[in-house]
Parts: structure tokens; C-alpha cells; sequence
């Protein structure tokens, strides 16, 4: 195996040709094999699978260059349940993380990891989060037995040589070791999607690593997207003084031609991939698209804060996205280039998903591989199936994507998946309000987590599965860099798109819609929107928020953005409950719960 390594080693640096050389005599794969990146690299790997039968080469008009699977039932979502953050102390990982020793981690999952790998290749893929030409460039290596994680990453990261090179021979770098746990033994055939029932998805923050095992799926296998960018980002950025979250990035420009940048944090499945690139309906508005998931905010020299998105590409949910709903996601994919996982086929070689059209295809192969028709009462795709696709193929990204300073934040809003309580929109105080109301988030589960959907849960700034430490000291992070940046700082908002009627419908419209409540709060901003004081912030005054050409009922419309004191006062006993399960939350957000008590009394 050493003589492998180092012969085909595109690279002098010791620690990395060290550690590949380890994770080989462990794993034991057939062969190693460096990735470069290349368009060839791509092809010959897209070939290989459609060979062997794993993947579907799309219809070269529907979809050029595109591929799509199929991942076995079982593995279609992130495992929170097997998801850990491995301190030297159980504090470390705090009150909301699965936590485990890391020693005692390294050597369960390394019994899992002895000779995994054998019958398959291992794939170096040496990647970088973030523009390569940054001041501190943020680099990767993902060791997996994936080819389909491996042209996954070529999407998702900027990733092959150029990383590579740029890591020289003694740049640090996060190791990230993946395995789909299913190794192959002699005559025996591979499965369509291998992977195992023992899944752990380990993180090691403290010496920036990585560990998984047992699953293909994206936010579980693709380790430079969860792992990295957020659960081990979000520690160092607690070390080096900025932030790592789970928020699009967009810059909206406005009639008087002004630009502005607003951030969104809302948990998975929740409207980041559809707010970032909305086609707004008020006229004299433009959207452009820089990131609709992670965003990497730190201080500028201005002491503005700065977003930079460490992705690549788009890992979207299929389901609900179309022409009507997400034009410009559906113009990213129609270029090809793409990766489609758990959605349905159509007889021509196409895609198809729920709600992508109007009307539904008579027939599909749904994403069990059976034959579908529109009266069978299953949903032909999985409710949490992805596309996976090159962010720069999105026909509104900014100019500034590739910026490495990144862009000056002007708003953040936090959002969550609420039927009742949440306003539509409403203003924080100051930082601390707005922390607070982050930091009191709670949301609808879906299905981009294993488990039950729709059960209301408390998810800080939308990163309850992504913060990589004590979720305490998370949020007094927060508090500090309120400190720090002062009035310079963001604006916070809350969002909810997703409050109901009492028939259970959607009071608002939501999607391109949604940029009335972008304009209102641009105009917050600019002092020209009036706004009513309440104790979970300020809403938009009567005729504040444009409504011109909307159909929506008075009576929606009110329900919609109304505050209802007793629905707070029943909310007050949950956030009581959830500041005692976080116990040492920080005093500001213990001040501003009793802010609110006072002012519903
Ligand atoms: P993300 O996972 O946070 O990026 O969320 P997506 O933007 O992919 O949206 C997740 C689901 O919510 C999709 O099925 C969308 O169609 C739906 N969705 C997104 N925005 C809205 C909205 O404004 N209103 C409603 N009702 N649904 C939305
Ligand atoms: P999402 O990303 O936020 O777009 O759903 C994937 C995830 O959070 O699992
Ligand atoms: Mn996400
Ligand atoms: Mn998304």
C-alpha cells in the first residue's frame, strides 16, 4: 500500500501523504487513487457508475451531462441520532449534542473502519471551503470509498489540484475520513447503493477531524458541507473571533438602485435554497444569489461583518421546487452538470419531483424504483430527494461570489417552520433581541433529519444540528460579537412563511412573495417603514408592508403578520423550559426573556 501512496502522490505534504498512508493500512482499500478535479476525471467516473448500473444517465436534451440515483431507503437524511461531537470533556459538546469521548469514539468506529474499504478504491480529494485565494484559505481532504461522494464534492467544493497545490507542503487542512462501510469481499457483487445499518457521523473539533461512517447521503457523506463548514467551522470561529451559520447569502438591489446584503438562517427544509434566489413580484427589485445554506461571516476592516459562502453548489430539496416556485433553482439545473438523488424518472430520461409541474407525469419510476402512475397515493420522489448542482450555472449569482473578502451584511433574518405564533416578520430591538430571538428559534421538523416530521422543537439560529460545541457558549459567542461590532452590526429580523389558518392552509403566500418582506425590511433599515412596537418585536404598521397587487384577504393578511398576546403567553413556559435545558444560558438572553415576560404583563 505505501508504495502506492507515494508513488502516485501528487504532492510533497508530509502530514497529508502521513495520515493517507495510515487511513490505507487501516481501511485497507484495493487501491488509492488522488482526484484532480478534472472535467475528464468527472466523465470517466459518471461512466463508471452508469456501467455499473448505480447511476442513470439523464436525457442529453432534458438534462446534459446529468446522472441520477437511487440511495437505498434507509439512507435518505441526515442521522442526527448517530451524529457526535467528540471533546476531551462531555462540557465541550454541551447540553444539545450527542457527545462521546474521543478516545473511546476513535476506537469503536476504528474496529468499523479495519479493512472497510477492501474491494474498493480510496479517493483522495483534496478540497478548499471558500475561494482559495482567501487570507486564510480553509482546506480539506476527504478520504472516501465513494465514487459518488467524489463527483458530489466536485460540485459542492472547489476541489481537485488547484486545492491541492495550494495547500503546498505544510498548509493545515481538516481530515475528513469517509467510508460507506461495506466492503466487498472476493467474487462477491457491489450493491447499487452500499452503505451500512451502523452509521456514526463523528466530529473531533478539537483536532479538526472528522470521522463517518455507514451512509452515503449528502449532509451525512459530503464532509466538507455540515461537518466542515458548519460543526467544525463553527468552532473555530468561535476560537478566531467570527461566525460560522447555517444562512443564505443574497443581495438584493432596490428601485433607487442601492445594494443591500441579507442572511438567512432557517433549519433545513425551511425556505434557504428558495429565499436566496426569489424572483421578487414588486416591481424594481433584483435578487442575486451568493449562498443558500452556510455562510462564513467575519469582521472587515470597515468592522462591518463580511459573508463569504464556502460552497461550491447548490444541494437543494427537489420537492416544491419549480417554474412557480423557484424559477431560477430549476435554470441551474436545466444547464446540467447536475446529480439528482431520490427523485422519480420519467419514461423519457428525465427528472420529475412533486410540484415541479402542475400537472403529473402519467407514469414514473418512483425512488424505489417502482413503476408509478398518478392514482397510486405515493409520492413518486422522497420528500427529502436532492439535486445537486454548480453554483455557477445559476443564472443570478453575484458578481461577488467568488470575492474572498466577501460581502457587507446589512440583515439577518431567522426563521422557522411555525403554523401558529411567529409573525411574518418582525424587527428585534438591538443585537441582543435579535440574538435572543435566535436563540429561541423553534421550528417544525422535516424530512431532511431521520425521525418525526412536523413536531415543534427549539433550533438556535437554525443550528441545533450543526453547532460543533457547547451550544452555551454558541450563544454567548453571539452576545461577544454584539460587543465587538457594535453598531455596525446587521439588523436582525424574525421570518415565518409558514403560519397557518385555522383550515390548516398557508396564510401567506410565501416564495417571490416574499420580497415584500425583504422591501419592508430594507425600508426598516432606511427609516421609511412604519412599524407597531410589541413584545416579540416591531411589525409592520397597518399599510406598511406593500400589499399592491397581492391577493390576500384582509382578514389573511392580518392573520398572517398579527402578534397575539395569548398565543406568547403560552410560548413563554416553552422558552422557560428550553433556557433550563440549554442551563447556562448567558445573562443578556436570561435579561431579554424577562424583558419579554414584562412586556406581555
Ligand atoms: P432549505 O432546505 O432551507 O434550503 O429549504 P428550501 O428552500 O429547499 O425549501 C424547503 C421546502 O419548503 C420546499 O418544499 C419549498 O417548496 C418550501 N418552501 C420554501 N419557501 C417557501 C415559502 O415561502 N412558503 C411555503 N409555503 N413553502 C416554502
Ligand atoms: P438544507 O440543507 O438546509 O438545504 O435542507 C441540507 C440539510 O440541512 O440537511
Ligand atoms: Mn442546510
Ligand atoms: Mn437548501
Amino acid at each position: 500500500m505505501t508504495a502506492i501512496v507515494g508513488q502516485n502522490a501528487p504532492t510533497k505534504h508530509s502530514e497529508l501523504l502521513a495520515w493517507v498512508e495510515e487511513v490505507a493500512a487501516l481501511t485497507k482499500p484495493d487501491a488509492v487513487r488522488w482526484c484532480d478535479g478534472s472535467d475528464a476525471e468527472w466523465k470517466e467516473f459518471t461512466d463508471l457508475l452508469v456501467d455499473r448500473g448505480v447511476a442513470t444517465r439523464l436525457n442529453d436534451e432534458a438534462k446534459p451531462n446529468s446522472f441520477y440515483f437511487r440511495s437505498d431507503p434507509t439512507d435518505v437524511a441526515r442521522v442526527e441520532d448517530q451524529t457526535f461531537i467528540c471533546t476531551e470533556t462531555e462540557d465541550g459538546a454541551g447540553p444539545t449534542n450527542n457527545w462521546s469521548d474521543p478516545a473511546e469514539m476513535k476506537q469503536t468506529m476504528g474496529k468499523l473502519y479495519d479493512g472497510c474499504m477492501k474491494g474498493r478504491t480510496m479517493f483522495v480529494v483534496p478540497f478548499c471551503m471558500g475561494p482559495i485565494d482567501a487570507d486564510d484559505p480553509k482546506f480539506g481532504v476527504e478520504l472516501t470509498d465513494s465514487e459518488y461522494v467524489v463527483i458530489s464534492m466536485k460540485i459542492m467544493t472547489r476541489m481537485g489540484k488547484d486545492a491541492l497545490a495550494a495547500m503546498g507542503t505544510d498548509k493545515p487542512f481538516v481530515k475528513c475520513l469517509h467510508s460507506v462501510g461495506h466492503p466487498i469481499a472476493d467474487g462477491e457483487q457491489d450493491v447499487a447503493w452500499p452503505c451500512n445499518d451502523t452509521k456514526y457521523i463523528s466530529h473531533f473539533p478539537e483536532t479538526r477531524e472528522i470521522w463517518s461512517y455507514g451512509s452515503g447521503y449528502g449532509g451525512n457523506a459530503l464532509l466538507g458541507k455540515k461537518c466542515y463548514a458548519l460543526r467544525i467551522a463553527s468552532a473555530m470561529a468561535h476560537d478566531e473571533g467570527w461566525l460560522a451559520e447555517h444562512m443564505l447569502i443574497l443581495e438584493l438591489t432596490s428601485p433607487e438602485n442601492k445594494k443591500y446584503v441579507v442572511c438567512a438562517a432557517f433549519p433545513s427544509a425551511c425556505g434557504k435554497t428558495n429565499l436566496a434566489m426569489l424572483e421578487p413580484t414588486i416591481p424594481g427589485w433584483t435578487v442575486k444569489t451568493l449562498g443558500d445554506d452556510i455562510a462564513w461571516m467575519r469582521f472587515g476592516e470597515d468592522g462591518r461583518l463580511y459573508a463569504v459562502n464556502p460552497e461550491n453548489g447548490f444541494f437543494g430539496v427537489a420537492p416544491g421546487t419549480g417554474y412557480h416556485t423557484n424559477p431560477n433553482a430549476m435554470r441551474t439545473i436545466e444547464k446540467g452538470n447536475s446529480i439528482f438523488t431520490n427523485v422519480a424518472l420519467t419514461d423519457h430520461g428525465d427528472v420529475w419531483w412533486e410540484e415541479m409541474t402542475s400537472t403529473k407525469p402519467k407514469h414514473l419510476t418512483d425512488w424505489h424504483g417502482k413503476s408509478w402512475t398518478p392514482d397510486n397515493g405515493e409520492k413518486a420522489a422522497h420528500p427529502n430527494s436532492r439535486f445537486t448542482t454548480p453554483i455557477d450555472q445559476c443564472p443570478i449569482l453575484s458578481e461577488d461570489f467568488n470575492n474572498p473578502k466577501g460581502v457587507p451584511v446589512d440583515a439577518i433574518l431567522f426563521g422557522g417552520r411555525r403554523a401558529s405564533t411567529i409573525p411574518l416578520v418582525a424587527q428585534s430591538r438591538d443585537w441582543n433581541h435579535g440574538a435572543f430571538m435566535g436563540a429561541t428559534c423553534s421550528s417544525e421538523t422535516t424530512a431532511a433529519a431521520t425521525g418525526a416530521v412536523g413536531v415543534v422543537r427549539r433550533d438556535p439560529m437554525a443550528m441545533l444540528p450543526f453547532i460543533g460545541y457547547n451550544a452555551n457558549d454558541y450563544l454567548q459567542h453571539w452576545v461577544n460579537i454584539g460587543e465587538k461590532g457594535g453598531d455596525k452590526l446587521p439588523a436582525i429580523f424574525f421570518v415565518n412563511w409558514f403560519r397557518k389558518s385555522d383550515q390548516g392552509k398557508f396564510l401567506w403566500p410565501g416564495f417571490g412573495e416574499n420580497s415584500r418582506v425583504l422591501e419592508w425590511v430594507i425600508n426598516r433599515l432606511e427609516g421609511k417603514a412604519e412599524a407597531v412596537d410589541t413584545p416579540a418585536g416591531a411589525i409592520p404598521a397597518e399599510g406598511s408592508l406593500n400589499v399592491d397587487g397581492l391577493s390576500l384577504t384582509e382578514e389573511d393578511l392580518a392573520a398572517a403578520t398579527r402578534f397575539n398576546a395569548e398565543e406568547w403567553k403560552q410560548e413563554v413556559p416553552l422558552i422557560e423550559e428550553w433556557f433550563d435545558k440549554l442551563g447556562d444560558v448567558p445573562q443578556a438572553l436570561r435579561d431579554e426573556l424577562d424583558t419579554l415576560k414584562q412586556n406581555l404583563s
